[in-house]
């Protein structure tokens, strides 16, 4: 006997069948479930592998860790376009200038597309904005780094959209769907987005000796906190382990920095740079590159708010939300006369 959930392509056996019934007719739905509900119908689709809509039931926990997430990645995508942003009027040339302007609005977009997936877990988008701008949520400490020169816009592109990409691509799986598809189209644009920064570096290490040297530089700058992007090492992980067992994260901290590293290395050779780590060897055997001890002092301190660039980037975003407030009632006039206008179905 089998049995589809509705709107679903999962056939369960007998016995999830049962379970699922027996879920059906005691569960609460919607994104608030604070009250005790049965989770039989969320543990069948995490083991059948199946995602999560909004409008199943799911554990609180998993609903606030999500919410975390979701936002901090939505946050890092505007956050992030503040030092490229600072690039688009130095651009080298007119081409180099579309390219730059074409990324940066990419990223707002994925900010769009991942508050947007947010908010089908029952939060809001202002109140989101304000606890980014209170401090009481947080961005990718990446973003707290400087940009000094041209070739950071390559060093980025390159470095911090390549770690971005290891570490969303098993998102496209995750179990909640909104944030599962959000994160499909994001991986489509970051591609683009690492190439055009490894195609700054290849003309900067091809020029004259002081492009080359400003390209090595940024690299140089570049590489450990890429590595940090990753987070903490597997063992000081603290959501690592519940994520995980949701099919939110796929796999380790260390995995996905062993294979940046070992997909990255081959790239700064053939872009003929070199990366800051006299420990990086390959170990023959595992064909796995080895590399150095990171400084996990340095994460901790911009992690705290003590980057070069922390305070500079939230009063940055502030001063862009309060002079666009007007853009923002503007919108919802506009979109509540439209309703107002309607016809009646
Ligand atoms: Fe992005
Ligand atoms: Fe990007």
């Amino acid at each position: 006997m089998s049995q589809q959930l509705p709107g679903r392509d999962v056939v369960l056996n007998a016995a999830e069948t049962g379970a699922v019934e027996a879920a059906a007719a005691t569960t609460h739905r919607g994104p608030h479930t604070d009250v005790a509900v049965d989770l039989t119908q969320f543990e069948a689709l995490i083991a059948a592998d199946q995602r999560i809509e909004p409008r199943d039931v799911m554990p609180e926990a998993y609903r606030r860790s999500l919410v975390r997430q979701i936002a901090q990645h939505a946050h890092s995508e505007i956050i992030g376009m503040q030092p490229e942003g600072a690039w688009i009027s130095r651009a080298p040339s007119l081409r180099r200038k579309a390219i730059l302007m074409a990324k940066v609005q990419d990223e707002a977009g994925h900010g769009l597309y991942l508050y947007s997936a947010a908010e089908t877990l029952g939060v809001s988008r202002d109140d989101l904005l304000d606890q980014l701008h209170e401090g009481r949520q947080r961005y990718s400490s990446i973003f707290n780094y400087p940009t000094l020169t041209w070739a950071d816009m390559g060093a980025i592109g390159w470095l911090v959209d390549g770690a971005a990409i290891m570490n969303q691509v098993p998102l496209c799986r995750c179990s909640y769907g909104p944030y599962a598809r959000a994160v499909i189209r994001v991986c489509k644009e970051e591609s683009f987005h690492q190439r055009q920064g490894f195609e700054i570096l290849w003309t900067l290490a091809r020029g004259t000796d002081a492009q080359r040297a400003m390209a090595q530089d940024a690299v140089d700058r570049w590489w450990w906190p890429a590595l940090m992007m990753f987070g903490p090492p597997d063992d000081e992980s603290t959501h690592s382990a519940q994520s995980m067992a949701w099919g939110i994260k796929r796999f380790s901290n260390d995995e996905l920095r062993q294979r940046f590293v070992d997909i990255t290395v081959p790239q700064a050779q053939r872009i003929g740079l070199t990366l800051p780590d006299a420990d990086l060897a390959l170990d023959e055997e595992s064909g796995h590159w080895r590399f150095g001890e990171i400084d996990w002092s340095e994460f901790e301190r911009v992690l705290r708010g003590d980057g070069p660039c922390n305070a500079t980037r939230v009063a940055h975003r502030r001063a862009a939300h309060e002079d666009g407030a007007w853009v923002r009632e503007a919108a919802a006039a506009y979109a509540a006369k439209q309703r107002v206008q309607e016809p009646a179905a």
